[in-house]
Parts: C-alpha cells; structure tokens; sequence
C-alpha cells in the first residue's frame, strides 16, 4: 500500500469523515454574522478550537481541513492547532485554492486559482502538519451550463494541483462541486455532474495522478434548490451511486461528500441510504462544513464560555454522520 493511500484511508475508515473548517474569512465572517458574533481572530479561533478538542474527533473525525490562518494559530493550550488535531489521532488538512474568480470567456462561470506558488505553500504546510489537501472547483447548472470551457479548464486546473500536491507528498482532495441553485432537475444534475467528474479524472489520468492517492468531495445528485419536481431519499441515493460508479475509477480508494446547503438531518439522511445502496467498493462519507457545524455554532453563540454545550451538540452530528457513512442510522437517533 503506497503511503498516499494509506493516508486516505486512515482519513475515511471505520466511518470516519472530515470536518470542513476551512470557510475563508469572508465566508466565516458571514457566519459569525448571522449569529452576531464579531468575526476577530480570536472568535474564529475559539469556535474551532472548540470543535478540535470535542471528544467526537477521536472516534468520528478522521481528518479536519483548515484555512491558512487557522493552521498557523496556537490553541489556548499552547498546542499549534495541528497538534491538537493529532493529539485525537486525526489529520490536518488544507484548502490550498485561493478562490474561484470570474473566467475569461464565460462571465457566467468560474475558474479556481492559486497554482502560482503552490509547490512552496504546500512545502511550508506539509512543515506545519498538513498531510491532506482541498481544492474546490465550481460549476453553474442551467440549460447551457456548465460549459464545455469550464469543465475543461477547472478539470485542468484540480489535475495541476492534484500533481503537485502528490509531489510533496500529500493527498489531495478533488472537489468538483456543481452548485444546487437552480431551477433544474435531478436527471440535469445527474448528467451534468458525470460528466463533470469525468473530465476531471481524463485530466488527473493525464497528469499521472496516482489514483489511489486521491479522495473525490463531489456534490450528491439532487435537484436544483428551484426546481419544481423535487427528488429525496432512494432517489437521491441510487442516482449518486449510479452516477460515482460510471464517472470515479475503481482505484479512488474513497469518497467524501460536500453538504452544499442541504440540512443538516438531510445530509446525514441521504449519506444513510446512499451506504445502503452503496455497491461499489469505494469508501462513501462525509466532508461536510455546514451540515456539521450550523447547530454547534447556533449553540456557541449563546454562550462561547461554555464549550461543553457546543461539544455535546458537535458530537452528536459527527457520530450522527458517522454512524451514516456505514449505513447505521435511523431518525429515530436524532433525539
Ligand atoms: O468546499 C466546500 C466545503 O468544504 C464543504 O462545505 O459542506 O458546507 O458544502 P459544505
């Protein structure tokens, strides 16, 4: 077993998944607002810190990504916030791009950058503690999105990444998340999202990505957050496995699913049943930042001195989503 693998693995066993806190300041400061908390450096630190020490992360959490303040902050115990991390036996991660911008020729869609300067970020995070990376390209679904232009060139640029990334010795997570807003249907989110992904691994077979060293954070098949003709559970399950069985090659040792606005209860439910109908052999789990967070930074704000509160409401949503990345969940655990 190659070392890349094995670290994607330990990341995503036993049901094990990944906690997202990599929002970047702008987006932090936009939750921290909703809750009326003042967006500070040391706010930001001590909600995640919060979650880092629960006690959920030794048995839910196999790997947390985080934004580059973040790694370089020092938890109030005088540990780095990668120690901290290590010290529940999970693994530090980084989100690596530096943001999808307007791209040239489609004003509609986007393109993800940050490759200049990569290689020597990542040489300083891999120092830091960081043995896993993320880098999120996005697509518009509509009647003539996402583009051809655009599926080509993120496609272009997650593989660009992913190479230097495995160079350094790391695992990088590939995120092509095509966006739930929208009018369209499941079968336009099914379509659009193979062929998405598809693109994606032509481009990293290209670029000589060992395969086996590479977690896929797709969306789930839904339809759009407009659309009239609404699909749930089974429907959601089957299509996203059929979908992941056709686009991912066997070799992907796992599969970590973004949340991308669903609920909380929705994304654990359809996490559920897609590892009931799971009959591939990749590993089918979580990478969620708002369907683990949203309940533990309600409950923060109300008091941020009282960190078992918030822990007690994290602990529950990670075994929550845990115990659906083997399929072991049922509503009624909810209460
Ligand atoms: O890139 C997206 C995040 O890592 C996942 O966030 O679960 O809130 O969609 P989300």
């Amino acid at each position: 077993m190659s070392e890349l693998n094995s670290i994607a693995l330990k990341i995503l066993s036993d049901g094990k998944g990944i906690l997202a806190a990599d929002e970047s300041t702008a987006t932090m400061t936009k939750r921290l607002d909703s809750v009326k908390i003042p967006s500070t450096p040391e706010n930001r630190l001590n909600f995640r810190e919060t979650l880092f020490s629960s006690s959920s992360m030794a048995e839910c959490i196999g790997g947390v990504i985080l934004y580059d303040e973040t790694i370089k902050q020092q938890s109030s115990k005088g540990k780095t916030i990668p120690e901290l991390i290590i010290s529940s036996k999970s693994i530090p991660g980084i989100k690596v791009d530096t943001g999808a911008k307007q791209l040239a020729g489609s004003t509609e869609e986007k393109i993800t950058e940050g490759l200049d300067g990569l290689r020597e970020r990542l040489k300083e995070y891999y120092k830091l503690g960081a043995r896993f990376t993320k880098w999120r390209g996005v697509y518009n679904i509509s009647r003539d999105y996402p583009s051809k232009l655009s599926i080509y060139s993120n496609a272009h640029a997650l593989a660009r990444y992913a190479a230097i990334v495995q160079e350094i010795n790391m695992v990088p997570i590939v995120e092509p998340e095509v966006l739930m807003s929208g009018d369209h249907s499941a079968e336009d989110c099914y379509n659009k999202t193979s062929e998405v992904i598809e693109k994606c691994f032509e481009e990293l077979i290209l670029h000589k990505i060992d395969l086996r060293g590479v977690i896929l954070k797709p969306n789930m098949i839904l339809a759009g957050t407009d659309s009239k003709n609404k699909i749930e559970g089974e429907d959601v399950a089957k299509l996203t496995v059929k979908c992941l069985k056709k686009s991912v090659p066997s070799e992907v040792p796992g599969i970590a699913f973004l949340s991308g606005g669903q609920t909380e209860i929705e994304s654990t439910e359809n996490l559920n049943l897609i590892n009931k109908y799971n009959d591939t052999k990749f590993i089918m789990s979580y990478s969620y930042g708002r369907a683990l967070q949203q309940s533990a930074l309600k409950k923060w704000s109300k008091n941020i001195k009282d960190i078992d509160s918030t822990q007690k409401v994290f602990n529950h949503r990670a075994k929550m989503n845990t115990l659906a990345a083997q399929g072991k969940w049922s509503r009624d655990l909810e209460n």
